[in-house]
């Protein structure tokens, strides 16, 4: 959670960071702030509120050319003005802005106040600025890197000092912090949609290192003063794409982006010559893979709901038992790490401090790990043995739709390649590649259901809880559902297996609370359809997300949309679209921020 940018170079930096600022403002959008230095003054400007309130209390001619800024998502401190980004140290010469959280922050502050320090905040971050300016003799980097080895918890920081003109200084553990190479110029962010209008030769930075940047150059050194041997990377896409381009918001825009979106997850990843999968970046064997028994899926939120349907999928096709955990809980289980046994770890933004540290864990303990992400030189996709990236482009908005997707189209392209390697025949293989074939042109047939789906959410928009109902893969799909639903429009809902809701939450039914439920033409189709009477039988109204042409289901429900019909194990892919619409809708009708909704942030760098 939140964003850091700096900026050091010949231009005004204020425009550059608050663009920058922007750009990360879905990491976090509680408060936001600058510092900027004009000769040996570094003038601090911040405030409560999203960045278009920063940008307006920013003086169009704020004069200096380096800087640095911070979106905030707040942990320590409530959402006020003194708690807010660029920190100060005592005495005024040090600014400072933090991404991460210092766990042993107390103990720290209690020894400086001991000692007389005054603390003007309820951050942790603070401390960080104290403790420099405590080491500080004359030479940033050197106090900076004395500084951080008394932190424990994680930090991605940026550092200026008044009498040190030109020069930040950015060190990271378990925060994203990336370095962009310009033409004179030089920047700093947590991801590079904050400086790729500007540059797209970038440098990702590894925990334990330390950024020292000038607007000539940069050098990257480890906490022991070593130089560290970096790569200059390329962003693979353009700013066009983190525009709105016509949409009314990034998660409209993204939800109808998945049909290509899908497609360049597929793309070049069908051998039709063997009818299988092919995954470049795995760096296993065919025999290592082959050998593995067992896989286990570790992610959070919506990636944790793709890895569901992964495992569904992977257990009932490709014949691998196969369960998705979530990275939060298996952390801290002291999981078991058998030989044999391959982990998932999926994650959009490739930065989730829960996935990566359980990644960590189970990598510890000598497991295999491989990345499915999106966000390319992530730290999870850096940290894990190989991979698959997922290509949807930057997913801007907070509600994740499009990487769902494409996480989808990993794992049904992974099925199919251990399928293939186990008992699925050419014939079979053929079969499920076409079908994985259709999936983008059908998936854009189901957009064309947006104002039917746009009706039914005006309709049911203002009841206060919902239920999101359905079996075997349909059941992560409800779940899904269920928090897109919650995420954006603030409406309580739940999602269950169709088959467990006799087992309690049936007790929830009522005239006032809507049940969606999606009802595939698949082998339990009969079965979801008793589920549906015994809730109309109670007097619940029934939105059902079936098969276009269904009459039972469409009679049985009180409204009705039907997606394409396709092969029975594709439909988490046709069902996705109308279910992040019809929360989408809902959250338009109730007048929601629905690309940046409440107490959230994108990417969750914080446990
Ligand atoms: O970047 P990740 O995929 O690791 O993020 C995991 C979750 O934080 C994320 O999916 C979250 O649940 C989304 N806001 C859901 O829309």
């Amino acid at each position: 959670m939140c964003g850091i940018v700096g900026y050091t170079g010949p231009r005004r930096a204020a425009p550059v960071l608050v663009e920058g600022l922007k750009r990360l403002e879905y990491r976090g959008y509680d408060s936001a702030g600058i510092a900027v230095q004009s000769g040996s003054d570094l003038k601090v400007i911040k405030t409560v509120g999203k960045i278009a309130r920063l940008k307006a209390i920013v003086p169009a001619d704020l004069p200096g050319t380096c800087g640095i800024g911070h979106t905030r998502w707040a942990t320590h401190g409530g959402v006020t003005d003194a708690n807010a980004h660029p920190h100060r140290d005592p005495t005024g010469k040090i600014v400072l802005v933090h991404n991460g959280i210092v766990e042993n922050y107390k103990g720290i502050k209690e020894k400086l106040q001991a000692k007389g320090a005054v603390f003007l905040s309820e951050t942790d971050t603070e401390v960080i600025a104290h403790l420099i300016a405590r080491y500080y003799e004359g030479d940033l980097e050197k106090a900076v890197k004395a500084a951080v080895q008394r932190l424990e918890g994680t930090y991605g920081i940026a550092v200026m000092h008044a009498d040190e003109p030109g020069r930040i200084v950015g060190a990271r553990k378990g925060s994203p912090l990336v370095v962009g190479v310009g033409e004179g110029e030089m920047l700093l962010a947590s991801d590079v949609t904050a400086m790729v209008a500007h540059t797209k030769r970038v440098v990702y930075m590894n925990d334990g290192e330390v950024a020292d940047i000038r607007p000539d150059g940069f050098t990257i050194t480890d906490l022991d003063d070593r130089p560290v041997d970096k790569r200059i990377d390329s962003v693979d896409w353009d700013l066009g794409e983190i525009e709105k381009e016509g949409f009314s918001c990034y998660m409209e825009k993204e939800i109808f982006e998945q049909p290509e979106s899908i497609g360049r997850a597929l793309s070049g990843r069908l051998d039709a010559e063997f009818a299988t999968g092919k995954l470049g970046g795995l760096n296993l064997t065919p025999q290592q893979l082959h050998s593995m028994q067992r896989i286990k899926i570790i992610a959070a939120g919506t990636s944790w709901h793709a890895g569901l349907v992964g495992a569904y999928l992977l257990e009932s096709v490709a014949r691998i038992p196969a369960a998705a955990e979530l990275a939060s809980e298996i952390r801290y289980r002291n999981p078991v790490v058998e030989p044999n046994t391959l982990f998932l770890a999926v994650s959009q933004s490739g930065e989730t401090a829960d996935t990566l540290y359980a990644m960590r864990e189970v990598r510890r303990k000598g497991g295999t790990v491989l990345g499915i992400c999106n966000v390319v030189g992530s730290t999870i996709a850096r940290e894990s043995d190989g991979g698959v990236y997922v290509h949807s482009g930057p997913e801007i908005a907070v509600a994740s739709t499009k990487a769902f997707t494409s996480q989808l189209a990993a794992f049904y392209t992974l099925t199919l390649l251990l399928a293939r390697m186990h008992d699925m025949s050419p014939t079979e293989g053929r079969r499920f590649m076409e079908a994985l074939r259709s999936v983008p042109d059908k998936v854009a047939r189901t957009l064309t259901l947006r104002d039917q789906i746009q009706a039914i959410a005006k309709k049911y928009a203002k009841a206060r809880d919902f239920l999101f109902l359905g079996r075997n893969l349909m059941y992560p799909l409800a779940l899904e559902g269920a928090l897109k639903l919650k995420e954006i429009s603030y409406i309580h809902a739940e999602g269950y297996g169709a088959g467990e809701i006799k087992h309690g939450p049936i007790a929830l039914v009522s005239p006032e609370t809507p049940s969606v439920f999606l009802v595939p033409d698949d082998f339990l189709r009969e079965k979801t359809l008793s589920n549906m009477k015994e809730i109309k039988a109670r007097g619940g109204p029934v939105i059902a997300f079936g098969v276009e042409g269904d009459e039972d289901v469409r009679e049985l429900a009180d409204d009705f949309i039907g997606v394409p019909k396709i092969d029975e194990r594709f439909y988490p892919f046709l069902m996705s679209a109308p279910l992040q619409l019809f929360a989408y809708f809902c959250a338009l009708e109730l007048n929601r921020d629905v690309d940046q909704p409440r107490n959230l942030a994108k990417s969750v760098t914080v446990e």
